[in-house]
């Protein structure tokens, strides 16, 4: 086992050297997957930009109703044309969202903790992949608790959703959570983006952070960033923006979008933003004028 401490601190990132071994296929890290997979890589990424717009409304799986998401089946339809994937729960999914949206479908795969713990870092594995199927999912999220009591249950659930998809050609999104206790830390995200990917996770979603750059190189596979709390929407712009030059390859943004002033003209403005290389300003005037 790798020695605990006294090791060198990793510093070389060679943040301008592109990734060495990215072959034909458009998706970081992805040229040696299988038709299937790489076909949902398809419908996750845009292949004309490389990037993705993910709207995360499953938020219910742990607080219930959320300003915004009262009306699930009102919420979400306006807003899916303008968005490249769906993030919610099975449950969401298929009460509320047309199996005709044509949409890539991000499951929400794991579950089991709420608002009410005082700890919620405790999760299983809440989809059977045989469910997943039967959803058309495009990948399949799950949570992961780097640092907290449930860390060890939260990677098992990982390491299981990844055998899973690997079996049926479906990508695993691994998401690392930020609890009351986790850091918020480039050593922590550069930790905890290189685990996931390592157990195996083809998409990481994390937070932004300084270095950036660093935690994106450091990872070999693609890498979105969480919105988090609702913020001024032209701060949540500057977000997008940042994380995109940083070599972020999308978003995966929830209460930023469907909690906006107007929900529609934020979605499509961080589509500007992601696919289209606005800068945050040029953004935040499309937004403005469009609201
Ligand atoms: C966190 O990763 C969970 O998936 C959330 O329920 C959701 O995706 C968070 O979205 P946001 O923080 O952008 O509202």
């Amino acid at each position: 086992m790798a020695d605990k401490f006294g090791n060198k601190i990793a510093k070389d990132y060679e943040v301008n050297t592109p990734f060495a071994n990215q072959g034909s296929f458009f998706v970081k890290g992805m040229q040696n997957m299988d038709w299937g997979m790489k076909a949902r890589f398809s419908r996750i990424f845009n292949p004309k930009t490389g990037k993705t717009v993910m709207l995360a409304f499953d938020h219910g799986y742990i607080m219930g109703s959320t300003a915004g998401l009262e009306r699930l089946d009102l919420a979400i339809p306006p807003l899916m044309e303008d968005v490249d994937v769906l993030m919610g729960t099975r449950g969401a999914i298929r009460t509320c969202i047309p199996p005709t949206c044509k949409k890539g479908i991000a499951l929400r795969a794991s579950a089991g903790s709420s608002v009410l713990d005082d700890d919620m870092s405790h999760e299983v594995i809440g989809v059977d992949i045989e469910d997943a199927i039967r959803l058309d999912a495009t990948c399949l999220a799950v949570q992961t608790f780097i640092g907290a009591p449930g860390e060890k249950t939260s990677l098992e659930n990982l390491v299981r959703t990844v055998d899973m998809g690997n079996k049926y050609g479906i990508p695993v999104l691994g998401v690392v959570a930020v609890g009351k206790d986790m850091e918020r830390t480039p050593k922590f995200f550069k930790l905890a983006t290189r685990m996931l990917a390592e157990l195996g996770a083809h998409i990481i979603k994390t937070y932004y952070c300084e270095d950036f750059e660093e935690v994106v190189a450091a990872c070999p596979v693609p890498i979105v960033v969480a919105g988090g709390k609702k913020v001024p929407e032209k701060e949540a712009l500057e977000l997008a923006y940042n994380a995109i030059s940083k070599g972020a390859v999308g978003v995966d943004m929830g209460r930023n979008i469907f909690q906006a002033e107007s929900p529609k003209a934020m979605a499509r403005a961080i589509g500007k933003v992601v696919h289209e290389g606005y800068t945050a300003e040029e953004a935040y005037k499309f937004y403005e004028e469009n609201k």
